[in-house]
């Protein structure tokens, strides 16, 4: 069985599902510039951490197509421009900063003589992410399976498959994997709100690949904890303190808490290019602010009165405490997080 391709690079354009649109529509969005990238990023065509990092890979292959005829100097600054704007899109997934920092050693090596074959040199780097990212997911829903037990009916937030990750998927790519393997696993999916990637993305991801689901408001999940009907939760992560804190979806710290009241064990899935090993703690991570639209209107219709304040921060951070291990690529973590990403990762 195929994963759901969500980017593509043909004919000198970066082809994303539009995001936005799913479950309604099964629409595409062509990105032809650079800065249809960092719309895409911004307004949430295209998320989930590697999305975003392997599409900010491929805005630099564009941006060199679109300067390559540039003196030098000035096809170097404006690439530099590109490649900033690229990696401010979004502030909290380190796997966009890592992507254009790969981006931006790739452009370094490129000498002036060789700047006609700057974008053909780019495109391969791009494409080098997108299959790494492919096969990571890979190994990592492997790892994560061994921890899957037979019937096992798991809780996840958010949207960490095919379309948050190249590949697979992190935590909904483990579900996969499970369910690949005849485990007869089931899920409950959190709505996730505000912009409902659970009820949108994984209730659509998970009848693709006739997983039996269960769409929740978000609420609901203490209920099922408490009353022993979760065997495990797992979430992704946009980027993980070298402590092991780690930041995912806002409502995943409060599902950390009910978990560990209820002793559910409690797994965090993510490539190791989300762990920012120049971040010790939590506490360094920045969390994006979005719209107060998001939180007041449904659908783009008035549900809260005017004047309100708003606060909807995207993300939250979970203590490493509350997490029983943390997968990736290279293996399962863990705790004393510091030590195992330490020892077993490494820089
Ligand atoms: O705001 P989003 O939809 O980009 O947030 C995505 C998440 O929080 C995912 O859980 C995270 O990126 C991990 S996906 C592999």
């Amino acid at each position: 069985m195929g994963s759901i391709i969500a980017m593509e690079f043909a004919s000198d354009k970066l082809r994303l599902i539009d995001q936005r649109k799913l479950p309604g529509a099964y629409a595409f969005f062509e990105c032809a510039t650079y800065e249809d990238c960092v719309f895409a990023i911004k307004d949430m065509v295209v998320r989930g951490a590697p999305a975003i990092g392997a599409s900010a890979a491929y805005g630099a292959v564009l941006a060199a197509m679109a300067f390559k005829d540039l003196a030098p100097a000035e096809f170097r600054r404006r690439m530099d421009r590109a490649l900033d704007q690229l990696n401010d899109a979004r502030p909290t997934a380190v796997n966009l900063m890592w992507a254009v920092k790969r981006m931006r050693a790739a452009l370094a090596g490129i000498s002036d003589a060789s700047q006609g074959a700057a974008a053909d040199i780019l495109k391969k780097e791009a494409d080098s992410i997108l299959a790494e990212d492919i096969a990571k997911s890979e190994k990592l829903s492997e790892f994560g399976n061994a921890l899957v037990p037979h019937g096992a009916t798991i809780l996840t937030h958010c949207n960490t498959g095919s379309l948050a990750v190249p590949g697979l998927g992190t935590a909904l790519g483990i579900v996969k994997a499970a369910h690949r393997a005849g485990k007869n696993v089931s899920v409950y999916a959190d709505e996730t709100r505000p912009r409902m990637q659970g009820a949108r993305l994984t209730a659509w991801e998970l009848l693709q690949e006739g997983i039996p689901g269960t769409l929740i408001a978000d609420s609901v999940a203490a209920t099922l904890m408490r009353d022993g009907r979760i065997s495990l939760v797992v979430v992704g992560a946009d980027r993980i303190a070298a402590n092991g804190d780690s930041a995912n979806k806002i409502g995943t710290f409060m599902l950390s808490v009910v978990a560990r009241r209820y002793e559910v064990p409690f797994y965090v899935a993510a490539p190791v290019s989300t762990i920012d090993f120049g971040c010790p703690d939590g506490g360094g991570i920045i969390i994006e602010e979005r719209c107060a639209e998001e939180v007041t209107e449904i659908e783009g219709t008035r549900v809260a009165p005017e004047g309100i304040r708003v606060y909807n921060p995207a993300f939250d951070v979970t203590p490493a405490g509350n997490i029983t291990a943390i997968v990736t690529e290279q293996g399962v973590l863990y705790p004393p997080f510091d030590e195992a990403i330490a020892r077993q990762i490494g820089r």
